[in-house]
């Protein structure tokens, strides 16, 4: 194991009608003047907007809001958020969504407390030093920003995906996470969040550091309850308990106490975001596609490491004398449990094509140390044009 500094400073909140607390745990953050960021109109639906705002009214806080936020969030909204917290003053944000609307959040807080251009984070010409604080009401178990070091904007100058430095500055001062809010997620936006939660703990699993037992044991753990609830939450999208085991799961796979003391790997990620990028693909649904043709092509450089996926995960028989047929049993039941998911299988089912990979490999170029990535395996061009070719076979 690698020696390691874990900082995880946000306050979870966890359970059935917890958002009724938001604006109790503002005053917490000592927040008077919030700024309620949101998407399209699911928080509406389900109730879960009511129920923010007549906390932050009993609460006695002065509020306004910023809607419109869309999935792949795009910078032009990042820009006005900055703009409306400069005009109003205010001094806290609180996200209400999922990774879209967190990172939204995320980036108007750091964007605001600096004089330039919020993309400068992301282009590495500045640092981040100073942010709003952000408070987050989670509805949809997915890409762990609610615990997270990071957050991912496209710049629609270039059509740019990329995600700014990790710091755990931008990690939230509280996530409310209430599995009953998840429960009217259509069953796409469920699958995709599974196959992202499942990535997260994958890009830390596959890791060419030794002697991490214990954090593999939690990986193994957090995959197994993903194989066992996201099916249940499909089954009977309206059960408490699959949803509690999916949300608990997103923020553990990602709040990085899975991925201490490794090298981590991330090539998937790197791979879908040029997806999410060139084709608006739900960031999991990109996943689907690439994860198991990453494992594919990288596999043969640690047959036992796959093998023991295989076997811990998906219950495979151990094949000692050809660890590698179990290795690839273990892809193939991945395969299978993702479809049985209804998610997308292949690039062309996500839009992808082929002719468009010299571009995407071009776009890679554009960020700051685009090449080579992946802690696993390190990708140049070459490699990652063999993961796309591969995800469409
Ligand atoms: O806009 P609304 O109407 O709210 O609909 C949303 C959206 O269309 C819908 N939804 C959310 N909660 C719902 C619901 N519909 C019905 N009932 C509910 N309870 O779901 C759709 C997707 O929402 P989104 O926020 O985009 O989902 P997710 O949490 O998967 O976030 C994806 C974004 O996060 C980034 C991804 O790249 C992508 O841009 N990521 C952020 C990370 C981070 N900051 O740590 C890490 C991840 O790896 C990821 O890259
Ligand atoms: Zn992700």
């Amino acid at each position: 194991m690698e020696n390691f500094t874990f900082y995880a400073p946000t306050m979870f909140v966890f359970g059935d009608g917890e958002e009724q607390k938001t604006g109790e745990l503002v005053r917490h953050f000592n927040g008077t003047k919030v700024l309620l960021v949101y998407g399209g109109g699911s928080v509406k639906k389900n109730g879960a907007y009511d129920a923010v705002t007549a906390s932050l009214d009993a609460a006695g806080l002065a509020w306004e809001e910023l809607s419109g936020v869309q999935a792949n969030p795009r910078s032009g909204i990042v820009y006005k958020g900055i703009e409306q917290v400069r005009e109003e003053g205010f001094d806290f944000l609180i996200a209400l969504g999922g990774g879209s609307v967190i990172d939204t959040a995320k980036a108007i807080g750091f964007g605001a407390c600096y004089d330039g251009d919020f993309w400068d984070f992301f282009t590495g010409r500045a640092k981040i030093k100073k942010t709003l604080p952000v408070g987050v009401v989670l509805t949809i178990a997915a890409a762990g920003s609610e615990g997270s070091d990071s957050c991912v904007i496209t710049q629609e100058r270039g059509n740019l995906k990329w995600g700014c430095p990790k710091t755990d500055l931008i990690r939230p001062k509280f996530a409310i996470l209430d599995p009953r809010l998840t429960c009217t997620l259509p069953a796409s936006q469920t699958a995709n969040g599974a196959a992202d939660i499942f990535a997260h703990i994958c890009e830390r699993y596959f890791s060419p550091t030794p002697d991490v037992a214990l954090t593999d044991r939690l990986c193994e753990a957090l995959m197994k309850t993903i194989v066992d609830a996201a099916p249940e939450a499909l089954a009977h999208p309206d059960a408490y308990s699959p949803r509690a085991d999916l949300m608990w799961a997103g923020m553990l796979a990602h709040n990085n106490s899975c991925g201490v003391g490794r090298v981590q790997d991330w090539a998937s990620h790197q791979i879908e975001h040029e997806l999410s990028a060139f084709y608006d693909c739900a960031h999991g649904a990109g996943l689907a596609v690439i994860l198991p043709a990453w494992m594919e092509y990288v596999y043969p450089k640690d047959p036992m490491r796959f093998a023991r996926f295989g076997t811990e995960v998906f219950g495979c028989e151990m094949d000692y004398a050809r660890p590698e047929r179990t290795a690839r049993e273990g892809i193939r039941r991945l395969r299978v449990f993702f479809k049985s998911l209804g998610l997308p299988e292949k690039l062309q089912d996500i839009g992808g094509r082929l002719e468009d990979v010299p571009d995407m490999i071009e776009h890679r170029r554009e960020k700051p140390n685009g090449f080579p990535f992946g802690g696993f395996m390190k990708f140049g061009p070459e490699e990652m044009e063999a993961v796309l070719r591969l995800s469409a076979e």
